[in-house]
């Protein structure tokens, strides 16, 4: 049975950090379902089709990657898209707890969908999608963070221009 992966998120927007858990993701499962989570609740800086936009550019490269998005509780997604794992990065003991409590929830809920955890690389454990939105809002400098593309899209977000 093909291994399919459902790696979920906000993506808001996609760091390093993310790519490469994505792309060590990749190396594992047949296919990675890397899918944004639409949330109205949340005020993202980037809309779902920007950040759609955004994740294909930067995995373009990575044959066995879907871009995706999903609304509502993402053990559904994950069931409707017959994947049988899920995919989280790892940074911290701070992440540990949710992490946890999510991963347990949805086990419950359907338990032939497993939660895999990907420890973060180390030079990316303090990075972190707010981090990047928050330095780049005051023009700060973002190019060992995010992707080339995501750089640009932060630059016009905050009305930068691209040097
Ligand atoms: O990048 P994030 O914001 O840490 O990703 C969090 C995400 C999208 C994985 C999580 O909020 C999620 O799965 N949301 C969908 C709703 C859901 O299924 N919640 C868990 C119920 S136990």
């Amino acid at each position: 049975m093909a291994s399919i992966a459902v790696c979920p998120g906000s993506f808001d927007p996609v760091t390093y950090g993310h790519l490469d858990i994505i792309t060590r993701a990749s190396k594992v499962f047949d296919t990675v379902v890397v899918a944004v989570l639409n949330n109205q609740s949340k005020n993202p800086l980037f809309t779902v089709q920007e950040r759609l936009d955004l994740l294909k550019e930067v995995t373009k490269d990575l044959k066995n990657v879907e871009v995706d998005y999903f609304n509502g509780l993402l053990i559904d997604y994950a069931t409707e898209k017959k994947a049988n794992a899920i995919v989280r990065g790892l940074r911290a003991v701070s992440d540990f707890e949710y992490e946890l409590q999510i991963a347990s929830m949805n086990r419950k809920i359907n338990e032939d969908v497993e939660t895999f955890f990907i420890m973060t690389n180390n030079k990316y454990s303090f990075l972190s999608s707010s981090i990047v939105r928050e330095i780049a809002k005051y023009n700060g400098p973002v190019t060992d963070l995010v992707p080339c593309a995501v750089e640009k899209a932060l630059k016009d977000k905050f009305g930068y221009p691209r040097d």
